[in-house]
């Protein structure tokens, strides 16, 4: 049997840490990493393992079908991690096309390639789709997302990732192509890129820069240190059932506003000023446009499935994870340059 792995978008936040535990725990498989090299992929993300002989990275598009059908015929891969992404809700505001193309094009192209590449012969295969549990929709102040729970998209990102997840079991139902599926909650962690909240505010604290808090700060997300996310997929790749979805969260639910209280806490004391100084930045601006209320995971199943629960308590992550900001400032300069300083004008000059 083949030992050779797609990796999609593993130069990206997730896709980085899932090469690298692969990589480094599994000397016997090949890792192939074919990432486009969007804004949100570098491949500084994974200096540290790219001289590893089990490592191959593939500058390319995964709507780029004649190259798929090339990179299966020439690697016979027995999986695909599929990470490969348009991942930010607000340039999905801006520019929904683009995650149509990638998130629903790209991810179909990809099924296709598998499913030719493998033609049947699927003993020992997986397709594995990882998706976000922003298809859920929005929750109220009570209840959690199973993997029971009618999906209804609300933004044009959850919308393409929804529409992807269907594509994903519409090939399972109807060539048999083995996948499994699985809906995490917000991630956090080292190379996180600095347009989500966390990386954002952590980068403008250091620079004292206001923190800009969408509508009243009162949404609520359920945060996943990112290498538990990681550990999760490894878990599920390997003893998840074919044809399955599971989720995967942390029950770890914070408003934006005590999320970012808490970040300016622990700065103060890691930056040595004094108490409250970081929290006088927290500036409240316009609303998000259809801005989800609250998420939450219930990853009961894989818990009783699959024996997974997140290893870190939040405040602990949370450190762990501005300390590595504090420690990377280079990595940090490198990428809130350039095309970032558009970006952030356009999305935070006139709210
Ligand atoms: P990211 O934006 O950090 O990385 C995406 C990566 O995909 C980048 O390296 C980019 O260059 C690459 N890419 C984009 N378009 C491509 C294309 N057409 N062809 C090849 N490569 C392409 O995203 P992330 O936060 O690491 O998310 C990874 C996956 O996990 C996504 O599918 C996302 O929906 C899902 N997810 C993310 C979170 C989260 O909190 N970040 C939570 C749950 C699920
Ligand atoms: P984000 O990190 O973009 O993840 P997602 O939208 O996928 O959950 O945003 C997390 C929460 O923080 C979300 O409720 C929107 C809010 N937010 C802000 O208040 N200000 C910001 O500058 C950003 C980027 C997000």
């Amino acid at each position: 049997m083949s030992k050779s792995v797609l990796v999609t978008g593993g130069a990206g936040f997730i896709g980085s840490h899932l090469v690298r535990l692969f990589v480094t725990k599994y000397p016997e498989y090949k890792i192939v990493n074919l990432d486009k090299l969007t804004y949100a992929g570098n491949l500084e993300n994974l200096k540290d393992i790219e001289d590893r002989p089990n490592y191959k990275f593939v500058k390319g598009d995964i709507t780029d079908l004649n190259l798929l059908r090339n990179l299966f015929a020439e690697h016979k891969f027995f999986g695909v991690l599929h990470c490969a992404a348009e991942s930010h809700v607000d340039r999905s505001i801006t520019d929904p096309l683009a995650f149509v193309t990638t998130n629903v094009i790209g991810t179909s192209t990809l099924l296709i390639a598998a499913k030719e590449s493998w033609a049947g012969a699927y003993d020992d295969k997986i397709f594995y789709h990882i998706s976000t549990d922003e298809v859920y929709g929005s929750l109220g102040a009570e209840g959690f997302f199973t993997e029971e729970t009618a999906y209804d998209p609300r933004s044009p990102y959850s919308a393409s990732k929804a529409s992807s997840d269907h594509m994903v079991r519409a090939f399972y139902h109807t060539y048999h192509l083995p996948i499994k599926i699985s809906n995490c909650s917000n991630n956090y962690g080292p190379y996180h890129f600095p347009e989500k909240l966390i990386p954002l505010c952590i980068h403008n604290i250091i620079n004292n820069k206001p923190l800009p808090i969408y509508g009243k700060g009162e949404n609520v997300r359920d945060w996943l240190f990112v290498e538990d996310h990681v550990r999760a997929i490894d878990v599920i790749f390997h003893k998840g059932k074919v044809g399955e979805t599971y989720n995967i969260g942390g029950h770890n639910e914070w408003t934006n506003i005590d999320l970012v209280k808490e970040l300016c806490r622990q700065m103060d004391e890691k930056l040595g000023r004094e108490k409250g100084a970081s929290e006088k930045l927290i500036t409240y601006v316009k609303d998000r446009a259809g801005h989800d209320l609250r998420y939450a995971i219930d990853a009961t199943k894989l818990k009783n499935e699959l024996g997974w629960l997140p290893s870190l308590q939040f405040e602990e992550g949370i450190s762990k994870t501005i300390d590595w900001y504090l420690s990377n400032a280079e990595w940090l300069n490198d990428v809130t340059s350039g095309n970032y300083q558009n970006y952030y004008q356009q999305q935070y000059e006139k709210r």
